[in-house]
């Protein structure tokens, strides 16, 4: 027990819970203090940033928020909310959509990570050492600009490396050159315990194993090691948008460009964009314009696609299309938000069945709704899939052999209230896809967590058959769950 808890907070167990916590706070305060660990005061400026959720559905209070940028002040902040019995969490860039940087609960103690971002790449290895705190567009931009080198990752550029990278990381270049974890090589730890160990595949290997994919669950990554690869000097994004006035157009359709996605070549990116409104395939394409019209061609007469918009540049003019226009490079203090409900799944091509399905639902529920929704379906794998080639128990994400990923997302303005009852619209768009398979035969990612799931299915879902050997990991790192998250791997 640690001295600075008062005996009123003892006491305070017969008593109001309110009194504990507010005991709790300050023995905290204290603890931080002592151990000159910089706090981000309620009501600063900062404090505002560092609560301001991503989706704004879901706002949490933590016990307090420290805005750390050394290592030392990581481990000191870990050692008082361990001597205090309260739950950690990292927070890199902030875009969990189910804010799990905040705790994804009340009460927990924020590690605001984003001071610490620098981005160091060695020119002649092609190691980038990049801090725990750093987002995408930084990242991407720091070693495009002193090395001309690259990862694939994610599409939006205030997203965090360390949220992103550890729980997988898919994007328009993974096809071609797999998930961003598939760039790491290693990574500094703190622990639980407050100690701060090396992981790679040679060194502490069942930390670094389960780091990459559920890294949230297993300690704080101060320092991030990844191999790069050389972007080639032309790439070509593209928008193909596809008619499909009704179901049964809809559902040839789907149908050709699961079959398509199965052996479509490594070159080639695409994800199919569906919303209320219109129907998109995207991309990005690792060659020039007439190598995308020769690729896309069989696709495109099947689906009676037009390719609407095909744009040859750089790797940064890649970044900047897909970034929306946000600037890329992105540091503390970065703030956006949605207000949104969303889910997601894995799946196999869909039989035609299940194909059936997924249009009727699509064509009468959710065409139904006015809400501003859109499910956005990666070709994730297939036989040409960098991700798939690797085997599904190589790193702790656990979903490489599907072929399909979807992101089912549903938003209201800013300023509007997410309607009580909303959930069920992509919840059920979800059921009604998978009804009737096997468990085993879909699974969910957790970067598009679906904030509605208890803790023991969110772990079968995100995790899958790597489930066991994580709960198993997590119990030899964090025995007592100090990194605890609504939806975290628990300990075995
Ligand atoms: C606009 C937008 C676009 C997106 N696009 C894509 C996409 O194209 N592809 C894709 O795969 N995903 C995408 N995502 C999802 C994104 O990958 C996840 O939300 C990711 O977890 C966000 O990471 P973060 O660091 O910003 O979030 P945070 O909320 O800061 O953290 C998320 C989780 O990671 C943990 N964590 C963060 N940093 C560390 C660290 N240093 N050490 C240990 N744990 C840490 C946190 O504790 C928390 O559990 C997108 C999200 C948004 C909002
Ligand atoms: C973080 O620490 C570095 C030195 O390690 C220092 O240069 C920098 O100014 C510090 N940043 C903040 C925000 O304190
Ligand atoms: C690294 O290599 C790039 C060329 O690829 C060069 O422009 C840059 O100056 C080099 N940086 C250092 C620090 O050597
Ligand atoms: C981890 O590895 C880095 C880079 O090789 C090294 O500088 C650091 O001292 C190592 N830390 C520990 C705790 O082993
Ligand atoms: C990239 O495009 C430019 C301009 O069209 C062309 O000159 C160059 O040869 C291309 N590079 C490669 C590697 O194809
Ligand atoms: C494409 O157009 C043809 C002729 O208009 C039509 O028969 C076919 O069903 C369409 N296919 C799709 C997938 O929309
Ligand atoms: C794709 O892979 C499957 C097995 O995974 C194989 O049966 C099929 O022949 C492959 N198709 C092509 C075109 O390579
Ligand atoms: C399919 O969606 C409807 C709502 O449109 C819902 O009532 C039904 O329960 C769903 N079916 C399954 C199997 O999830
Ligand atoms: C900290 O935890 C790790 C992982 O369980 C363990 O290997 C190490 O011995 C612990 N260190 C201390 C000082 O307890």
């Amino acid at each position: 027990m640690h001295p600075l808890i008062s005996l009123s907070a003892l006491l305070g167990l017969a008593g109001s819970s309110h009194a504990l916590a507010l005991d709790k706070a300050a023995a905290l305060a204290d603890c931080l203090s002592k151990a000159s660990v910089p706090v981000d005061a309620p009501g600063s400026a900062d404090y505002k940033l560092d609560v301001s959720s991503f989706n704004l559905r879901l706002n949490y209070t933590p016990v307090a928020v420290v805005g750390v940028n050394t290592t030392k002040q990581i481990q000191d902040a870990v050692s008082c909310a361990r001597q205090l019995g309260l739950k950690a969490n990292a927070k890199c860039g902030g875009h969990s959509y189910a804010s799990f940087g905040l705790g994804g609960e009340d009460g927990h103690l924020v590690i605001e990570m984003s001071r610490m971002n620098k981005v160091v790449l060695d020119n002649d290895t092609g190691i980038a050492t990049v801090e725990g705190g750093a987002r995408l567009g930084h990242l991407a931009v720091e070693l495009y600009t002193q090395g001309n080198r690259a990862i694939s990752h994610g599409t939006c550029p205030g997203v965090g490396v360390g949220g992103h990278v550890l729980h997988g990381g898919y994007g328009v270049s993974s096809h071609t050159h797999g998930l961003a974890v598939d760039w790491l090589v290693g990574a500094t730890v703190v622990l639980a315990n407050s100690t701060v160990v090396n992981c790679s595949e040679t060194e502490n290997r069942d930390l670094f194993w389960a780091l990459r994919g559920a890294g949230g669950s297993m300690g704080i990554v101060t320092e991030f090691r990844f191999k790069t690869f050389q972007p080639p000097e032309n790439l070509t994004t593209f928008i193909a948008s596809v008619q499909w006035p009704t179901e049964t157009r809809a559902l040839v359709g789907v149908k050709a460009v699961q079959e398509f996605a199965q052996t479509m070549p490594a070159e080639l990116n695409m994800r199919l964009f569906i919303s209320r409104d219109f129907v998109n395939l995207e991309g990005l394409y690792y060659g020039d314009k007439a190598g995308l019209q020769a690729a896309l061609a069989p696709l495109l007469k099947i689906t009676n696609a037009t390719l609407a918009y095909a744009q040859t540049g750089t790797w940064l003019d890649q970044l900047k299309h897909f970034g929306g226009g946000t600037n890329l490079d992105q540091g503390h203090g970065h703030v956006e938000h949605e207000t949104f409900y969303s889910t997601s799944l894995y799946t196999h091509a869909l039989d035609d069945s299940q194909l059936q399905n997924f249009v009727s639902y699509w064509f009468t529920q959710a065409k139904a709704n006015k809400r501003d929704w859109y499910v956005q379906i990666d070709l994730h794998g297939g036989n040409n899939s960098a991700v798939a080639a690797a085997p599904a128990d190589s790193t702790s994400y656990a979903h490489r052999d599907y072929l399909l990923m979807y992101l089912m997302y549903d938003r209201v303005d800013n300023g509007v209230t997410y309607p009580a009852d909303g959930r069920s619209l992509m919840e059920n768009f979800a059921s009604n896809t998978t009804q009737g398979m096997a468990k085993a035969d879909w699974g969910m990612y957790v970067n598009y967590p679906d904030s509605g799931l208890d803790q023991a299915d969110a772990q079968a879902n995100y995790w899958g058959s790597n489930l066991p050997r994580l709960q198993a990991i997590k119990k030899a790192v964090d025995p007592d769950d100090l990194f605890h998250y609504p939806q975290g791997i628990l300990p075995a």
